[in-house]
């Protein structure tokens, strides 16, 4: 059953994933959900594997839960930021990844500002390469739990409006999560303003909204993004009060009805794309997000490097 369903060696990006192997992981992680809630101890181990954070771009959440999780699967779990790794001293990516693999890990996580570089890696190194953010290209890990928070709020995406509202074009987050909401069967919208929704989406399946009221009206949940700066090399609309006036979500203003779950994949830049009166309010699932950000991260190491899993592949 497993190796019918799951034979991902590396996870790269949401859009390599079937339906089915998108419920598989989500199932998984229920599986460790409900271990942890009944003070159960995981029923697999990857006890006895070395994994290797391989951060190459500032992370809190995604970091710590990978960090976490392996932990929480009895796994060696050791993390590396770019300033204290030899990169500095000009040391290329491959090498810096052979040498990680050469020292025994079995598996690298890696996040990097390059779109590619997570699939690259995995095409020179025999270990599996977990994508934890390339570029403006794929988050997988973000949307499987994105996805996850959904599926426990909404019992299905099948048929729900599900609004990404903010910088998509310049957001990994927005991608993994298209692929995985259209191939769960949501309707999804994305607005922002149009500077910053990439052109012809709508080829996707997706429905394109510069309109605030519009693109929130009747939507079963809105995930919001944050203007990723760092990835910008011009400006994309005149200020941040703009931005803040046309799309934010704002207590005092355009805001979206009391049953419309709001969702952030973090970091929030409150005043800026939220309020914090609505980031804090009880439709609000953003700290639920990060929480089950554990347990897929769990799903996820366990079923790229399970000895079971592959021997069952
Ligand atoms: N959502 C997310 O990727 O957060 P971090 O950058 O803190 O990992």
């Amino acid at each position: 059953m497993v190796k019918k369903i799951w034979n991902k060696r590396s996870l790269i990006g949401v859009k390599d994933l079937s339906s089915e192997e998108i419920n598989f992981l989500l199932d998984t992680a229920t599986g460790f959900k409900d271990s942890k809630r009944l003070n159960l101890l995981p029923s697999v181990s990857l006890k006895g594997k070395r994994i290797v954070n391989l951060f190459l771009e500032p992370s809190t959440r995604t970091r710590i839960a990978f960090e976490i999780a392996a932990k929480s699967l009895n796994a060696d779990i050791i993390s590396i930021a770019e300033k204290s790794s030899s990169l500095t001293k000009g040391e290329s990516l491959r090498d810096t990844a052979r040498n990680i693999q050469a020292l025994g890990a079995d598996a690298i996580v890696l996040r990097h500002s390059s779109p590619g570089s997570a699939r690259f890696l995995s095409e020179m190194i025999e270990v599996p390469v977990i994508n934890a953010g390339d570029g403006a290209h794929e988050h997988p890990s973000q949307a499987l739990l994105d996805i996850f928070t959904l599926r426990e709020k909404l019992g299905t995406l099948e048929g729900k409006k599900i609004t990404i509202l903010g910088d998509i074009l310049f957001s990994r987050v927005a991608r993994s999560n298209i692929w995985g909401m259209l191939k769960l069967g949501a309707k999804v919208t994305l607005a922002g303003p149009a500077t910053l929704v990439p052109k012809k989406m709508e080829e996707f399946g997706v429905t394109v909204s510069y309109n605030l009221e519009s693109a929130i009206d009747g939507a079963d949940a809105i995930m919001l993004l944050r203007i990723q700066h760092e990835r910008q090399t011009q400006t994309h609309f005149p200020s941040l009060e703009e931005y803040s006036r046309m799309f934010g979500l704002r207590e005092s203003g355009c805001k979206p009805s009391s049953n419309t779950l709001i969702l952030h994949p973090g970091p929030i830049n409150r005043g800026v794309e939220i309020d914090s009166a609505l980031a804090d309010s009880e439709q609000s699932v953003i700290i639920d997000q990060v929480s089950n950000g554990v347990v897929i991260r769990m799903a996820i190491l366990y079923l790229c490097c399970s000895e079971e899993v592959k021997e069952k592949k």
